[in-house]
């Protein structure tokens, strides 16, 4: 045993091999910032990456065993899925967000739609413990796992750690999360001379760089800040939790209601339904809202929506459904 690689013996115990997007760190193109630095005591390793996306697929973290990450975060979907609100097999309520589509995390900070995580290594406890999510018992389900060899031996090889635990949990995943990049649309391609917009494309850019990059800046497309683009307006709904109020659940700033997280614009055409609260189910739909000239923000002319979603579109990366 000791003479096999990591990657044959890990296959052979996880016998179904599932094929997900995995953009190697070391292409990331030299017009990419530099990733937030990885948590010393978290650095990226194959054996990391392979444990954390194991544990991602693994629907015996949820409480009737049906519902992964994945179930939300469908890899085919650059890890969203296709509803407003999700639902998970088990639940009586919904999530009352959106699901984020996930890549490029490793440059993003804070985490969800209000900003209420900071840190992706304790970020999965969120959707583990939630009762819309997968309301895990991790005092139950931990140990199930570690009747697996499998993950005992990968729990090893990886945090050289004799079982899975809650910390190798976290760990694993938010290195698997991390791995997730998306760096192959034609802008990319443009950005490295090797494709050209075509006219129209070239309109939608201007337009793009006069109305929207101000917050979607690229090569993210976001900003890792929070706005209120006036998507609310009405006064706020009486709940306790603050839920609907936007990041001022977080900071209690008056100027953070309603603010939400600027989203990546990157691979649009597989994230759909968008907003925080995935209220528009098309492109032309969110671009209806940015062209209504009521709202204090940059908005657009009826005549530049076509070019603008030609522009959008040059954002797609389609590695994910090959
Ligand atoms: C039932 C559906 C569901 C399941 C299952 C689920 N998620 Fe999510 N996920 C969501 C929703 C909804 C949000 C948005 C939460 C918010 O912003 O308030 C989210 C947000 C996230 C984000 C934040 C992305 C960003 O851009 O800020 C990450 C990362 C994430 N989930 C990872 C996971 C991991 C890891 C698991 C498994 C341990 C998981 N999710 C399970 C629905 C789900
Ligand atoms: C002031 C900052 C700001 C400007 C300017 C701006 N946006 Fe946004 N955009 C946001 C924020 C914040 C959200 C999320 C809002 C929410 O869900 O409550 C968003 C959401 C979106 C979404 C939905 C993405 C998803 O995954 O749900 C699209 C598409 C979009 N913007 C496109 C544009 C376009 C096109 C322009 C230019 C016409 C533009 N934005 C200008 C901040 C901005």
């Amino acid at each position: 045993m000791v003479l096999w690689g990591w990657v044959t013996l890990s296959s052979l115990l996880f016998s179904c091999e599932r094929s997900y997007p995995l953009q190697p760190i070391s292409e990331i193109p030299d017009y990419f910032p530099k990733p937030f630095p990885d948590d010393s005591l978290n650095k990226s390793t194959p054996q990391r990456v392979l444990l954390g996306k194991e544990l991602f697929f693994e629907t015996q973290l949820s409480a009737d065993g049906k519902v992964s990450c994945a179930s939300c975060h469908n890899p085919k979907l650059w890890y969203s899925d296709k509803v407003a609100h999700s639902k998970s097999a088990f639940a009586d309520d919904s999530t009352i967000r959106n699901a984020p589509p996930i890549f490029n995390l490793a440059w993003k900070k804070p985490f969800f739609w209000d900003g209420g995580i900071k840190n992706l290594e304790s970020l999965s406890f969120a959707p583990l413990q939630s009762h819309s999510e997968m309301r895990a018992d991790l005092a139950k389900q931990i140990p199930f796992l570690n009747r697996k060899v499998a993950y005992r031996v990968l729990a090893r090889q990886a945090y050289n750690s004799d079982t899975i635990n809650s910390q190798v949990l976290g760990r694993a995943l938010a290195v698997f999360i991390k791995s997730i990049t998306s760096y192959n649309s034609k802008w990319d391609k443009v950005q490295q001379g090797k494709s050209a917009f075509s006219a129209y494309e070239l309109q939608g850019k201007t337009i793009f760089e006069r109305k929207c990059q101000s917050c979607h800046k690229p090569p993210l497309f976001y900003d890792n800040k929070h706005h209120n683009i006036f998507l609310d307006t009405d006064s706020l709904p009486k709940d306790h939790e603050k839920i609907f109020y936007g990041r001022y659940r977080i900071t209690y700033n008056a100027e953070d209601i309603y603010a939400y997280s600027t989203p990546s614009l990157r691979n649009l055409v597989f994230t759909a339904p968008y907003m925080h609260d995935g209220r528009y189910k098309t492109l032309e739909e969110v671009l209806t809202f940015y062209e209504d000239g009521c709202r204090p923000i940059h908005h657009l002319k009826s005549n530049e929506k076509a070019p603008l979603l030609a522009f959008l579109k040059t954002l797609t990366d389609s590695t994910v459904v090959k």
